[in-house]
Parts: C-alpha cells; structure tokens; sequence
C-alpha cells in the first residue's frame, strides 16, 4: 500500500505544512538498483589510537569498490575505527572524530563504527565497548534524512567484515539502523568470486515464498545468483507456481508442518542438497490471551517456531546441507518487544531467536552452517495493508526513518547472511522501531 504521506512530504508545501506541525519529515530512503548499486560518494575513514585494524581496514574499504579519505566535506559514508577503545577516558575520541562531521553527512549516508566484543575480563574494555552500542543507538535516532548508524564488532580477523561492510556501505541496508552486529568467527567467512553474484552455484530453498517477503527473498537471492527452490501451501500452488516460473526456480507445495515435511523437503531438493535455508513462512491468528483458543495458539506455534526447528533437525540429521550452508529464519520485533494481541506470535518469533543463539555455534561446529534471522519491523505488505489506518500510521512512523519497510529490505538483509561472515545474531530490519528498542 502506498504511502502517500511520504509522497506528501516529499512536495514543498507538504514539507512546509509538516515541519510547521511538527510532523516527522521521513526521506525517501535510495534502495539498490542496477542503475544505482552503490553509495556513491566519498567515504570518510576515521580511527581512535592504537587500532589493529590501522593498516588491513583501509585495504579491505579499497577492495569493496570504496577509496577512503581522512578528510572530505561532505561523506556519503564515515566509518569510524574504535575497536581499540579500552577505557571511558578514551570515548573522548569518538566524541572528537564524529562531532565535527556528523551535521555533514548526506542525504541517504551512513555512519559505521567498529568496535570490538565486550571482553568479560576486562571491565574496562567491556564498558567503553558495550558504551559504543548506546552511542551508536542514539547517533541513529539523531541522524535522521534517511541517514544511519550501527555498530559492527569485530571479533577476529577484519576480513571477518567484509560482507557486513559491504552491505552496511551499500543502498541495500536502507531499512537497518541502530543494530550492533558481531562478525565472525573466521570459519564463517567465503569470499565469493564475484561479490556482483556473491551465491552464484548455490541452491536456495525459501519457505513462505508464494507471496510478500518470501518471495522478495528469492528475488534477491535469484539476482545474486542462487538457484531457489520455492514452498508454499498447497492451497498456494498457482501463485507459487507463477513466482518459480518468473525467477527460474521450482515450486514445492507443500505445508511445513507435515509431520513429514523435512523428509520430503530433502526429496524434492536437487540432489538433496541445499546451501541456503531461509525460514519465511509465518502466520499471525491474533487476539488477547484470554481470548484465545487453544487451536490459534497451536497453529502460530507450529508454523512460525515448531516447524522451524523440526525442518532443520530433519535437513541436518540427513547431511542435506552442503560445506558452507546458511540458515536465516525470520523473527520479528513483536518477538523482541511483545504486543498486545500477539502473545502467540510473540512467543513463537522469541523463539526462533533463541533458536539461532543456541544452534548458531554448534551448527558451524558440526555442520559448517551458520544460523541468523531477521527480524523485520512494519514492512508494506497485505498483512499490514490490512491494519486498520491509525495503527497502520503509528506502526510507520514510530521508527527513527519515519516510514515503514518494503519486503525487499528484509530480502537483502536476508542474502547478505547468506553470504557468511556472521553467525547466531538476529538483525533488525525496522529502521530502528521504538517497539523494543
Ligand atoms: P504473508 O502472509 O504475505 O506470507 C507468508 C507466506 O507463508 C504465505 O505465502 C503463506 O501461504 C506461507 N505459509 C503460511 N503457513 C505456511 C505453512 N504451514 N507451510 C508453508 N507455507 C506457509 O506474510 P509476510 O508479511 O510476507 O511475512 C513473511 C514473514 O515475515 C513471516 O514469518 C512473518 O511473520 C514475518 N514478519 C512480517 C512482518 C510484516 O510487517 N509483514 C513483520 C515481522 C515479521
């Protein structure tokens, strides 16, 4: 569903009338296009004392297609280096690299910094690390002008963050704001041979793709070069059957709460193997707790969490994912922040994040497989079209962008942790919501 309040703002007088009210001034966020793949721009560098980073960073921004510069007057993008503060004395370094520049980065731009884990040691370290999280939140809600800012802790080699950086530095994050993300470890990281098609030769399978977010998902990993296998219900078969047909995929109908369904996903995957899994299907069957019949629980459970895990128990357990699988399951903010009418859904999106945290680590271990999600916030789609309009209205605003999402935000979120570099997070794609935040 348009939204015809940004297209409102976007006039003079609408801009006018909105700024004399008051109103929140969203900008119309620059996605990735093939006319317009990158930032463009210049690229601000920026260090504190001492990085271990001082000498490969720059190397590795080169490599991304980025020539960065310590000076420049107005940057697309500032990445600033902090991984080496080990102090509170030392944040005054951030305050003195970002003040001077923050009001000069453009339209669209984005603010990076990179920190390193908070060590459990150290509380020293642990403190200025952890402190760069609540910097970045708040620098983010500031920016505003379809600007963002997150933090990205470098845990291990820098090449660690090459696919972070890359889609951070790049149009394709234009809904992901305010997250701290962890890179590595090094086990996780592929450099593809072409980051232009980054899952050329890999097979993708989408659950959830007949329609909405799913199927912008295996759009995205279509034109990044993956082959995808397609599921819906079978109740979806024509739509589904449209979308392989559009992509060059192929459709499976099929209901994942089959007691059989990871069997019969592995029997119709090409050689039954798979490199990607993505985890979209969901369902929401609203309503207070104490209006809720058992069946409304059961089926949000089983589809949103409990088929969840026994699909990837069903494809682990049969060696169907091949050295270098990924896993991306899809959260939501409800499952970080709870909503009234959702205790269901909540539960059930909670527990896909619990389920990435704990299988993340022993899966790259066992099997090689990193696992993620996403966790998308109000994204245009039927489901939110259906919303009735005031709360439709919050739901886009009540984000430091002003606006909601579009299913393709979630779908690059989504192809960038199928790229590698990051395991057992769970990345916000809401342009940083209030709800949870
Ligand atoms: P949608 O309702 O448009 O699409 C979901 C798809 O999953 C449908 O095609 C449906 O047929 C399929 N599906 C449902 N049950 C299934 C089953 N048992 N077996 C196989 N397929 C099944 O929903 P949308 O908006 O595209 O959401 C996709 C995912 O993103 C869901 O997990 C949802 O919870 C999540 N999400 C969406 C948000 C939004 O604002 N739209 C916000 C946060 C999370």
């Amino acid at each position: 569903m348009a939204d015809r309040y940004l297209t409102f703002t976007a006039t003079a007088p609408g801009r006018f009338l909105t700024r004399r009210l008051g109103l929140p001034q969203p900008t119309r966020l620059r996605r990735w296009s093939p006319e317009h793949p990158t930032l463009g721009g210049e690229l601000l560098l920026l260090r504190t004392a001492d990085s271990p980073y001082a000498k490969d960073l720059p190397t590795l921004l080169r490599s991304t297609g980025h020539q960065p510069t310590s000076t420049t007057a107005a940057p697309t993008a500032v990445v600033l280096d902090a991984t080496a503060i080990r102090g509170a004395r030392a944040l005054a370094e951030v305050h003195e690299a970002l003040h001077p520049v923050v009001r000069k980065v453009a339209d669209n731009g984005r603010v990076v910094l990179l920190g390193s884990p908070p060590e459990g040691s150290d509380h020293h370290q642990a403190a200025a690390q952890q402190a760069l999280e609540g910097f970045t939140r708040s620098l983010a809600k500031e920016l505003g002008r379809g600007r963002t800012a997150s933090l990205v802790r470098v845990s291990g080699p820098i090449a660690t963050a090459e696919s972070t950086l890359r889609f951070l530095l790049s149009p394709k994050s234009a809904y992901v704001t305010g997250q701290v993300i962890e890179t590595g470890p090094a086990e996780t990281v592929a450099a593809p041979a072409d980051w232009d098609r980054p899952l050329a030769g890999r097979t993708a399978l989408v659950t959830g793709a007949a329609r909405g977010i799913g199927e912008a998902v295996a759009e995205v990993l279509t034109r990044d070069g993956a082959t995808v296998v397609l599921l819906d219900v079978p109740s979806a078969g024509q739509d589904l059957a449209r979308v392989a047909d559009r992509l060059g995929g192929s459709a499976l109908p099929l209901d994942i709460t089959a007691p059989d369904a990871g069997e019969r996903i592995v029997a119709a995957l090409p050689d039954g193997c798979v490199d990607i899994l993505v985890h979209n299907a969901g369902i929401t069957r609203d309503r207070k707790l104490a209006n809720m019949a058992r069946d409304r629980w059961e089926q949000v459970i089983d589809v949103n969490l409990g088929a969840v895990l026994t699909t990837t128990d069903a494809l682990l357990k049969a060696d169907a994912f091949r050295p270098g699988g990924r896993i991306v399951a899809t959260a939501s903010i409800a499952g970080i922040a709870g909503n009234a009418g959702q205790t269901n859904y909540a539960a059930g999106k909670a527990g896909v994040i619990g389920f990435v945290r704990s299988l993340g680590p022993r899966a790259l271990a066992e099997y090689g497989v990193t696992v993620n999600a996403v966790a998308p916030g109000f994204i245009e789609t039927k489901m939110t079209a259906a919303v009735p309009v005031l709360i439709r209205e919050a739901g886009r605003r009540m984000n430091s962008l002003a606006q909601g999402g579009l299913p393709v935000d979630v779908a690059e979120t989504t192809s960038w942790l199928a790229q590698g570099g990051v395991n057992g997070q769970t990345v916000r794609v809401c342009g940083q919501s209030l709800l949870g935040a």
